[in-house]
């Protein structure tokens, strides 16, 4: 069975038992500003699940496209997907737990041919008011299920949303293609990780609504939403081991290894991360995704800076990703039409993003060959060189091993690590908070802003009075605010000089240089801000190329490239002798 099969075999089951099929909806959520990407089926269907009226009845089948991104690093392993596609059928406030059960029995039976005894199933265990889920476990064996093979599980496991921080959510019945292996042990059951099991269908009982105080409130109508992963489903089907060996592959992967003249067997990792990424891309692109520093589009951007990097490495030079993009739009628009319909502006902004990368790139190059010089007799990269490599420039790190290697180097790797391990902890802390907090990362616009003011600082000394210095700044997610010294109004003239040479300075990709140095050097240095320090404390002093050397305590960005563009909005007085500039980076 291939995919359009699957879809279709999925969609015609539940049409004939009195579904209306809705079509997929867009990546960008609509109806919740708390997340950035539709993760599930339901999404689009949460003003329904909560009783809105919707206008194809209360059964609805779709196939719906997602992207979750809280793993991104993690893709090239055998199960990590950003874009996948789930199968799902809604009762919005129709059938429940037994007809729903039923009608997943019958699919996986039926259309599938998968047998009873190839199946586990687990229930919610219930926990403080909420009962076990006894009903589900009964309406399993009245379908002939034994009791070994049903399993209760907790929160963890068995209760599914809401998706973003408020919304529809429940106890919910996962079903499992057990491999007939035997058990890795006494409790080994579907929640083991040991490979025995495979989550195939999730059936959510949704009978809760989260509200803004954490409250799980009973909803007016019990709903049903279930989701199938696509890919996962389409892999067993066949009798594959992994999703990128099915159909939905073999045409992305076929045209790499033409790309690359590799087959996929030389480099798994790699031919992985590049199809997974392009196909999110793509698909992020047909939805109107633009690559930007923020939200959606910075995560466009990583992905496919991401498969840009891979793609080296398989050693495809050049301009290649609209070759890629080709077969996913010809491949997929049967099922997503908006594919075939912004072919044109995806192929533009796939190409541009690539080339604007490969100039980075090799501006990460000839930083390379300057920490190789300067660092002499040692024949080694230390782990902040290689990390700033890798997170200013793109590098991966088996990209600096090759070239370290090359020049006779090696490359302190267990340095390295640490800091990698302490950035992803970082940057999945930084995606938890973007879906928690809406669509504007805080923490990241506020980064930005902390580097404008230093540059800001520096232009007013440049440009208006050598002898300015910061008395006071507050920084929003929205903006940057910034008292100084001066007992006259900054002209109109002026401050046009000072957002052009912020302007500049962003735009010509310096880096921003921390380093951890004695009080004392600091002054030497004439840092900005140099306070009242203990003698041989030390300090925290960020410079960015010749414009700036100022302590201070951070956070900012890694280069002046990711600002942004800064804009004065207002300059008034302040205080007596002071004056306040509100400034904003887009
Ligand atoms: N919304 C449920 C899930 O994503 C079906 O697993």
């Amino acid at each position: 069975m291939d995919a359009q099969g699957l879809r279709d075999a999925y969609v015609n089951f539940f049409k004939e038992r009195g579904h209306t099929y809705i079509r997929s909806a867009s990546l960008i959520p609509e109806n919740d500003p708390t997340v950035l990407f539709t993760t599930a089926g339901m999404h689009p269907l949460v003003p329904y699940l909560l009783g809105e009226k919707h206008p194809g009845g209360k059964r609805l089948v779709n196939f719906q496209k997602c992207i979750r991104t809280g793993d991104i690093e993690e893709v090239g392993d055998d199960s990590h997907l950003t874009f996948f596609e789930m199968l799902g059928n809604w009762s919005l406030g129709d059938y429940f737990k037994k007809e729903s059960i039923r009608f997943s029995y019958d699919l996986l039976k039926d259309v599938l041919n998968i047998k009873r005894d190839q199946l586990a199933v687990t229930a919610f265990e219930g926990e403080e008011g909420i009962p076990k889920d006894t009903e589900t476990a009964r309406h399993w064996k009245d379908l002939g299920f034994r009791d070994d093979q049903i399993f209760f599980y907790g929160r963890k496991d068995n209760w599914w949303g809401p998706a973003g921080q408020t919304g529809p959510c429940g106890p919910d019945t996962e079903i499992f293609f057990d491999n007939g292996k035997k058990k890795c042990g006494p409790k080994c059951g579907p929640a083991c990780k040991c490979g025995k099991y495979t989550e195939i269908w999730n059936n959510v009982f949704m009978q809760y609504n989260k509200d803004k105080d954490g409250k799980f409130v009973p909803l007016a109508q019990k709903n049903v939403d279930t989701g199938m992963g696509l890919e996962r489903t389409l892999c067993f089907v066949n009798g594959l081991k992994n999703v990128y060996e099915t159909s939905l592959f073999t045409g992305i992967i076929g045209k790499l290894e033409e790309l690359s003249g590799k087959k996929y067997s030389d480099d798994i990792r790699s031919f992985r991360i590049v199809a997974d990424h392009l196909r999110a891309s793509t698909f992020l692109l047909g939805d109107g995704v633009v690559p930007s520093k923020m939200g959606q589009g910075y995560i466009l951007r990583r992905l496919i800076r991401r498969a840009s990097r891979y793609m080296s490495k398989l050693g495809i030079e050049g301009v290649n990703m609209q070759k890629i993009s080709e077969v996913i739009v010809s491949e997929y628009s049967a099922a997503y039409p908006e594919l075939e319909n912004n072919k044109d502006s995806i192929y533009a902004q796939i190409t541009a993003e690539e080339e604007k990368f490969h100039r980075t790139l090799n501006k990460g190059l000839r930083r390379f060959d300057e920490m190789i010089s300067e660092s002499g007799e040692k024949k080694e990269l230390d782990g902040e060189s290689v990390f700033r490599l890798y997170d200013t420039y793109g590098f991966p790190i088996e990209l600096t091993q090759e070239l370290a290697a090359e020049k006779g180097f090696t490359v302190c790797i267990a340095d390295f690590e640490n800091r990698f391990k302490e950035h992803q902890e970082k940057s999945r802390a930084g995606s938890d908070q973007v879906f928690k907090g809406g669509l504007a990362d805080a923490s990241e616009q506020t980064t930005r802003l902390h580097t404008a003011t230093h540059l800001l600082n520096a232009a007013l000394k440049r440009f208006v009075d050598p002898n300015i210095h910061q008395k006071g700044s507050n920084i929003t997610a929205e903006r940057l605010r910034f008292d100084f010294n001066l007992d006259r109004k900054v002209e109109p003239e002026e401050l046009k000089k000072i957002e052009d040479f912020v302007n500049e300075v962003i735009n010509a990709n310096i880096p921003v240089v921390c380093e951890e140095i004695p009080y004392e050097e600091a002054q030497k240095r004439h840092a900005e801000g140099v306070f009242q320090c203990k003698y041989g404390e030390i300090v925290k002093v960020y410079s960015i190329g010749d414009v700036s050397v100022e302590l201070c305590g951070g956070p900012h960005v890694k280069n002046t490239g990711e600002i942004g563009s800064f804009k004065i909005m207002k300059e008034e007085s302040s205080a007596a002798g002071v004056r306040r500039i509100k400034a904003v980076v887009e």
